[in-house]
Order: C-alpha cells, then structure tokens, then sequence
C-alpha cells in the first residue's frame, strides 16, 4: 500500500503539527478579542509540549500527533526517553503531571504500520466483540457498524484499530482492579496507551529474556507468572502471547505486559492451542533456573478447572 495511502502518515515532518502553535507565539498589537483568547489559551498548553527526548523527523511527527490529547488533558508533561522502539509499538518514558502524583509514566504508541497488517490477529478475535473508544463492546445490531468492518471500509478499519487498542486498555483494567502484576492503566490517546512505568530515571525494567533472574528466587517468580495465568482464566481470557519477552522484571518482582491480542477462553476455538503455548513458554523460559514443571501436566489442571466445564469441552486424561 502505498504510503500516503494511510492516514497517519500524513504526518511526515513537524512543521504541519507546529504550524498552528508557531501562530500563537507572533506579536500582537492589539489585546485579543475574547473568543479568540480561549483560543490562544488551548494552544498555549500546545506550547508547553516539550520533548526532552529528540526524536526523529518522522517519527516527531507522529508521535506529536498520538500524544497530543495526553498532553493537553494534563497527563503528561513530557517525553523523556524512547524505552523500546518496535515494530508494532514504540513505548516511551513521560513525565506524569503533577497531579497525578507519580514520577514517571509509559506510554505505548502503535505505529501507522501495526495497523496495516493487523498481525494474524484474526486467530486472537474469534469469540472476541468489536470494542467503541469507551470500551464497550459494539451490539450485534448494529448493522452500521458491523457492515463497515465486514467490508473494511476506511470507517470499519478504523473501528478495528480502536478495538484492538481497547482490548489492551480494558484488559490492563479488568486485570489491576483484580490484583494481577501488570502496569496501573491510565488513560488512552490516539493510538496509545498510558500506563505505570516500571523501571527508574536510569533504565527501564528488562524483559525476562533478556535478564538473568536469580536461581533460588526462579520458583517464586514462576510462581507468581502461574498465578497470573490463572487469575486470567478465572476472569475467561488468555493472555495469546505470553513469554519471557513479555514479562518485565524489577526490583524481584514481575510485571505482565503488551494485550492487545488476549484471547477469549471460552467463545475462542484456538483457545486450547493458545493456553498451551503460553504455558510451555513460560515453563521453558523457567527451566533454565532450574525450575522443573511439566508444561502438559499444568495445562490440562487449568483448562479442566476453569474453562472445560463452561465449554464442556475436555482434554484427554493425560
Ligand atoms: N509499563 C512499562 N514500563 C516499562 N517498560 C515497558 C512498559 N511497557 C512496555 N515496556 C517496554 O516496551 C517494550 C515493548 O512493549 P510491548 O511488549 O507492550 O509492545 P510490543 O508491541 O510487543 O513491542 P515488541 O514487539 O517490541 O515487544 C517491552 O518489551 C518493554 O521493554
Ligand atoms: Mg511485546
């Protein structure tokens, strides 16, 4: 496709997201008329859109449109450094505003290229409604809606998009008000999502994978990834890519992220398959200090414990 095709592309340099704040900034010789000040009062906030972190033409441009909405409705004050650029989504680390009383915030911005692909994710929707920008999932009369994104209309990709970063959202709440590890959600801007920021001024907190976790503690930590899984399954869903590079560890603790593709267990025919992987993952990534579970056996005790018997569909004795 190409790329001036999409959107979000459009924003290819600075200038055009600056232009309206540069007018403000111009002399004036006469005092401004009051509709005009509320004006200049909104943009005035635009003005303190500071970036600590420098980031690229491009890149300035999009992320500059994506954060906007976060800055002005006081989320955040500033962007301090990019954590991790990625394919799919570049995280950064902000500056909360004061009034939320935390230091430090993440903010997850999808990149206009996650959305052309939609990675595979139709495996991760079946059983899954359409979520609105509020969370909610869309009726199954409205025809409206379900008519744009059967035919992938501009108006029914958009929508898709939305969901897919509504599912994040919502599942990052379902799973903090439940007591799960995962980072405190926030808010949601255009096309991110911001959530606690695990880690300090001087690094953010490294995956699994790419740590060494200390042997003795191993069991614990599996542990508490176990407990998790399964405080999922109490809550129906799964969370479709879990592995070493998905779980953050700081200060002895862990942290699980990135859900866009969760899954529902019970209305999801793949949800076998997908419970399963993400279990031997986990089992794997744990087997190298030393932690000694059978990925089949825990499984099958999950699966005939919270999700065969709403779907009365059971897995061989082992
Ligand atoms: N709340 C957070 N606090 C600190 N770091 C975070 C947080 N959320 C994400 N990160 C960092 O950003 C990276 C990417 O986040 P995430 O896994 O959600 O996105 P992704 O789309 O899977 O990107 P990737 O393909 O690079 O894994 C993580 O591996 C982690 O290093
Ligand atoms: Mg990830």
């Amino acid at each position: 496709m190409p790329r001036s095709n999409d959107a979000f592309d459009q924003f290819d340099d600075d200038e055009q997201i600056d232009a309206p704040i540069a007018h403000v900034g111009r002399q004036r010789k006469r005092a401004p008329r009051k509709r005009w000040t509320e004006f200049s009062e909104g943009e005035q906030l635009l003005d303190n859109f500071t970036m600590t972190y420098r980031p690229s033409l491009y890149e300035g441009g999009w992320l500059k449109a994506s954060l906007r909405d976060l800055f002005t409705q006081q989320y955040i004050t500033d962007v301090l450094a990019l954590v991790k650029g990625g394919k799919e989504a570049s995280v950064y680390r902000c500056a909360a505003h004061p009034r939320l009383g935390m230091e430090w915030l993440a903010v997850k911005v999808y990149r206009p290229r996650m959305f052309r692909n939609l990675r595979n994710d139709k495996m991760y929707r079946e059983g899954r409604a359409i979520l609105t920008s509020d969370g909610r999932p869309v009726k199954p009369t409205d025809d409206r809606i379900l008519r744009a994104v059967g035919k992938k209309t501009d108006f029914g990709v958009q929508v898709e998009h939305t969901s897919w970063l509504m599912y994040e959202f919502t599942t990052l709440q379902r799973l903090h008000e439940a007591g799960a590890s995962v980072p405190a959600p926030v808010a949601t801007g255009e096309n991110s999502i911001l959530m606690e920021y695990i880690g300090d001024a001087s690094r953010a907190a490294p995956t699994l994978s790419g740590t060494a976790i200390p042997e003795d503690d191993a069991p614990r930590l599996f542990a508490d990834v176990m407990r998790n899984i399964e405080l999922m399954l109490q809550l129906g869903i799964i969370h479709g890519d879990l592995s070493g590079h998905n779980i953050l560890y700081w200060e002895g603790e862990i942290t699980l992220i990135d859900f866009p593709q969760v899954t529902d267990s019970y209305a999801n025919r793949n949800a076998d398959f997908i419970l399963r992987r993400d279990i031997t993952r986990v089992c794997e990534y744990f087997a190298r200090f030393g932690v000694a579970a059978d990925p089949a056996r825990l499984m099958h005790d999950l699966w005939e414990e919270y999700v065969a018997p709403q779907r009365g569909d059971h897995l061989p004795d082992l």
